[in-house]
């Protein structure tokens, strides 16, 4: 079994996609291990995304990701890392797989709906940024 970091971002959370992308993890075998909804600041978000300090989108990502209420889930399955990377497509919407949540939800490249960890060590930090051991199920 593996855990990994998902978060409907703020544009999905507006869009009220809450229930069709948790409907979505169930129904690929995922189980929430913790779940809650937050509206980041700014620098909550920078905390997040701080690999991507030196990246020129930085700045406006991380207005983007704390405008808004999103929802922070801890999700366990096998292989979690790279099925959560499949069912959410590509960052990019204009080159997302047909059902992938960024084809049918994102609107570009920044606001795409979903986030997802990469790795086992990214979704390391990523779970404990935001859940304490005692918040994990
Ligand atoms: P995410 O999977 O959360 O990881 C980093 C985020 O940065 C990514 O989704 C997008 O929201 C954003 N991002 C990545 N590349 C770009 C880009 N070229 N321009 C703007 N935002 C980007």
């Amino acid at each position: 079994m593996e855990r990994t970091l998902s978060i409907i971002k703020p544009d999905a959370v507006k869009k009220n996609l809450i229930g069709d992308i948790t409907k979505k993890f169930a129904d690929e075998g995922f189980r929430i291990v913790a779940m809650k909804m937050i509206h980041m600041s700014k620098r909550e978000a920078q905390g997040f995304y701080y690999v991507h300090t030196k990246r020129p989108f930085f700045d406006s990502l991380t207005d983007f990701m704390s405008s808004g209420p999103c929802v922070v889930m801890a999700l366990e399955r096998e292989d979690a890392i790279a099925k959560n990377r499949e069912i959410m497509g590509a960052t990019n919407p204009a080159e997302a797989a047909e059902g992938t949540f960024r084809k049918m939800y994102a609107d570009n490249i920044e606001q795409n709906a979903v986030h997802g960890s990469d790795a086992p060590e990214t979704a390391k930090f990523e779970i404990g940024y935001f859940f304490s051991g005692l918040e994990q199920f």
